[in-house]
């Protein structure tokens, strides 16, 4: 059995910088068409000079990969996120989205890994002016949805932001980014104008998966892995490629020594598209999966309207074929004189991906 995908996006992707974006660059780079790359570096991509220069370290070393390795990897298209800082002010805003940077990501001071540049206040006149600017200029607010408090309620804590927000700025899309809670899912029938992400992992583990055996630090992330019943829910959601959600991967690799201590974050980028194939087929929802990793997407971040390659893909696609076959995803990736782990490494998983036409 084989599906092709066509134009896949992972709208939620940390490449980080340095060894480490040259090492796990190329396995999105391969797979995807276009991906959201998160500006949670340090120091924080917080102004239209950083993105920049972030966009190009990015395809400068998808350019040096494919030329050493002959492959035509070029056609990736990253999709940088800015960085709401205090430092990022509503002029600097309007002149990124002149510049086609569309995306703003919203971090809660010290919810997660380099968050300590993030909003202390999301409710205060100070970020609503950033708000509003956004509103005004159609660019897409991408939130990590979680309160300080207690460890599995944070998401639901913070449900009451999100309600706030999406009321007071009717017009501005607001992304849940790694919706991990079953009780968050109303919201997105409720308003209009919230949408989410989901990843491969918060859809396949649990809590247990994390710490119902020996502590397993490779299945540590934030938002951390919930219930079941969380996990089911979010799972109907994507077999179902739900209008309002689409795929962003959110991996986010640490080296084995960072993980170790204690460092949040699941490489999820190697296997991704077979692994989200082997689901799917799993569940007899194959035919849902280009919704899922493209289609919804395209229509919810509207990006053939400012996303200058994506108006080439229509006619001009990438085109990922994946068939059931036996492959095993690596035990580790080396970068310098560290490893990184993948989701689910050493398994053999149940499909592969085959041949891609950039
Ligand atoms: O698990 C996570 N890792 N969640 C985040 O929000 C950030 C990410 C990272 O950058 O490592
Ligand atoms: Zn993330």
């Amino acid at each position: 059995m084989q599906i092709t995908l066509k134009n896949p996006l992972d709208m939620h992707l940390h490449l980080r910088d340095g060894a480490l974006l040259d090492v796990v660059t190329p396995f999105s780079a391969k797979s995807f068409a276009a991906a959201v790359i998160m500006p949670n570096l340090t120091p924080p991509i917080d102004s239209l000079h950083k993105a920049q220069a972030y966009k190009q370290a990015i395809k400068d070393s998808i350019h040096s990969y494919a030329k050493a390795h002959k492959q035509p990897l070029e056609s990736f298209e990253p999709l940088c996120a800015l960085y709401l800082s205090d430092s990022l002010t509503p002029q600097e805003l309007e002149s990124c989205a002149k510049h086609g940077f569309k995306l703003l990501k919203l971090y809660p001071k010290g919810a997660t890994t380099n968050s300590d540049n993030g909003i202390a206040q999301v409710l205060d006149s100070k970020s609503y002016e950033i708000f509003s600017a956004a509103q005004e200029l159609g660019i897409i607010l991408c939130i990590h949805g979680e309160s300080g408090g207690f460890v599995l309620e944070r998401e639901m804590e913070f449900g009451a932001i999100f309600r706030e927000l999406a009321t007071r700025f009717p017009n501005l899309k607001i992304i849940i980014e790694h919706i991990s809670d079953h009780r968050t899912i109303p919201l997105l029938e409720e308003y209009d104008n919230l949408y989410a992400t989901l990843t491969l992992h918060h859809i396949t583990l649990d809590l247990s998966n994390l710490a119902g055996g020996a502590l397993c630090h490779h299945h540590f992330c934030k938002p951390v892995l919930k219930t079941p019943k969380d996990k089911q829910a979010l799972l109907d959601l994507a077999l179902n490629a739900h209008s309002k959600v689409c795929f962003g991967s959110d991996s986010a690799p640490h080296s084995l020594e960072a993980k170790q201590k204690g460092a949040a974050g699941i490489f999820s980028a190697v296997g991704l598209l077979p692994q989200l194939a082997e689901l799917f087929h799993k569940h007899n929802a194959l035919h849902n999966l280009q919704a899922f990793v493209s289609d919804n997407a395209m229509k919810i971040y509207d990006l053939a309207c400012w996303v200058q390659a994506a108006q080439a893909w229509e006619d001009n696609p990438k085109l990922i074929t994946l068939e059931q076959a036996p492959y095993k995803i690596p035990e580790s990736i080396r970068v310098l004189d560290s490893n990184l782990t993948p989701l689910r490494a050493g398994e053999m998983i149940a499909w592969r991906e085959i041949e891609s036409k950039a």
